[in-house]
């Protein structure tokens, strides 16, 4: 695997290169991304992943500083994995000057996560956009357990005309359901023990409605309480259609995702459910 952290080297490497597959990660790499680095594979010949802990997508209360950051770890795995080439670039080689123009995305951006983390889309897209400029790939793949930044991201790609596929990947889980999540990390045993509790939840709703139950509601107060009850502290819980994240206005909705994100102890966890109604999930 080559390793550049410059832009102009990066541009350098990418020349002679064709089927460009690219994955961006902010590091501390996990299962869930190794399938990503995996299912790339399949899209082209050349898989390139970055890595790169973005301070615009990071708030003031946010855990910029402690994010954490294993990058011989991460070298390692990417490099078992099979990745052709990685961008790690520093603070000063993608942001030599304050960032001042920014990709600003539209309401949605201020709900779900964006409510709780202000400006948190708004330094997603801007990074991923300046990474796509460098890597110019054909496909990029991005994980379902970020949902709204899937669609954020999705949405960007389509009105700005970038020629590049957009592939979500589905979300990997440990054996008793939890997403993974470099989050994780920061959950002690006894909060890992109880962490399950909110896919649990999600997956609830999603045999509730495919059970028949409309009153959405409801089943967003009520898992959002029994998180609560459990010691979480509770962002929000919320039945959205898929194509666009708004409340379903009508019963009938077919394709819908049960999000949620909830603080466990120092962790701020997200997860998601899709829920399909002709059957498929
Ligand atoms: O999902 C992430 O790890 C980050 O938000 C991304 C897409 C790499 C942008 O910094």
């Amino acid at each position: 695997m080559q390793i550049y952290s410059t832009i102009p080297e990066m541009r350098t490497a990418l020349k002679s290169r064709e089927g460009i597959v690219f994955v961006p990660t902010m590091g501390n790499l996990h299962a869930g991304h190794i399938a990503l680095m995996t299912r790339a594979r399949s899209h082209g010949q050349t898989v390139v992943v970055s890595i790169f802990v973005n301070r615009l997508q990071f708030g003031p209360n946010d855990d910029f500083d402690r994010y954490p950051r294993t990058f011989a770890a991460d070298c390692a795995q990417l490099e078992a994995a099979g990745v052709d080439l990685l961008f790690a670039p520093g603070e000063t080689d993608l942001y030599p000057e304050a960032q001042q123009y920014h990709v600003d995305p539209p309401e949605i951006q201020h709900q779900l996560d964006g409510h709780f983390r202000p400006g948190h889309f708004r330094g997603v897209a801007t990074v991923v956009l300046k990474l796509f400029n460098i890597v110019q790939p054909q496909v990029a793949l991005f994980g379902k357990k970020d949902y709204q930044q899937l669609m954020v991201l999705r949405n960007m790609t389509r009105q700005l005309a970038l020629p590049i596929d957009i592939v979500g990947s589905e979300t990997v889980r440990a054996d008793d359901g939890l997403a993974l999540s470099s989050r994780n990390a920061y959950l002690s045993p006894a909060e890992r023990a109880e962490a399950p509790r909110l896919y649990r939840l999600l997956d609830g709703m999603r045999r509730a409605v495919r059970a028949g139950e409309r009153d959405f509601a409801r089943l967003e107060r009520e898992a959002a309480a029994e998180l609560d009850r459990h010691g979480w502290k509770t962002d929000y819980v919320a039945l959205r259609r898929q194509a666009d994240l708004q409340p379903p206005e009508h019963a009938e909705e077919r394709s819908l995702v049960a999000l949620g994100a909830s603080r466990l102890g120092t962790a701020r966890l997200i997860d998601n459910v899709e829920i399909e109604l002709d059957g498929s999930r």
